[in-house]
């Protein structure tokens, strides 16, 4: 009987402490892929895309662009897209890289109509189309915005690995649409076939985009 209850009890640590280590290991594993340290790391340094086979960057997506047209990624197969996510609020960082990816398309010359410019908001709440459409005419008629439901684009900068987060400006208290987001600031180049191809970090000079889009057409 003492033998059976000291077994017993042994079984029931066992599997106590299996089913914790199993909790523990996948909350773990939520809270990775949503901040993705490691993965911007070695996005950054450039050795995703070398180091494996299939793409981890990108893949399917249902948005709706500045016009109120719902589209997918299927849309533009056969093009180049030049995407950047960020959010029209944002004061200087978006603002700054959007210009870049025009000053580079620009600098291509003819070469530029193989490559489609697209922004892509983390901020849907606020970026409605009619919002998008007034922002990306501000940089340039090619320029495509593109915004979603909650569960879009939180999948598709997912896909795209793209870390963003809500921060309070101190400035507006009671505001609830006030706010700033921190958010990963990269170009990235995708291929005719809506893969991964290259991307490009914040601050890369406009004239070197250009020549290595042009090297990677
Ligand atoms: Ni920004």
């Amino acid at each position: 009987m003492n033998f059976f209850k000291t077994r017993g009890f042994i079984y029931v640590v066992a599997i106590l402490i299996a089913v914790g280590a199993f909790y523990a290991g996948d909350s773990m594993r939520n809270e990775s892929a949503q901040i993705n340290p490691v993965d911007l790391k070695q996005l950054q340094a450039g050795s995703i895309s070398k180091t494996v086979g299939t793409p981890l960057v990108g893949g399917a997506f249902e948005l709706t662009d500045h016009n109120g047209k719902e589209v997918t990624e299927k849309d533009y197969l056969g093009n180049h897209l030049l995407i950047y996510f960020g959010y029209t609020y944002c004061p200087d960082v978006c603002p700054t890289s959007l210009q870049v990816m025009i000053d580079a398309l620009e600098a291509m010359g003819p070469d530029a109509e193989k490559v489609i410019p697209m922004f892509i908001t983390i901020d849907p709440e606020r970026d409605t189309p009619e919002v998008l459409k007034e922002y990306v005419s501000q940089f340039d008629s090619r320029l495509i915005g593109l915004t979603g439901s909650k569960e879009a684009i939180k999948s598709v900068a997912k896909a795209y690995r793209v870390y963003r987060a809500k921060v309070e400006d101190e400035g507006a208290e009671g505001k609830d649409m006030d706010y700033l987001m921190d958010h990963t600031s990269i170009t990235y180049l995708m291929g005719p076939d809506s893969k991964f191809k290259k991307h490009f970090a914040h601050g890369y000079e406009p004239t070197k985009m250009a020549e290595r889009i042009k090297s990677l057409l």
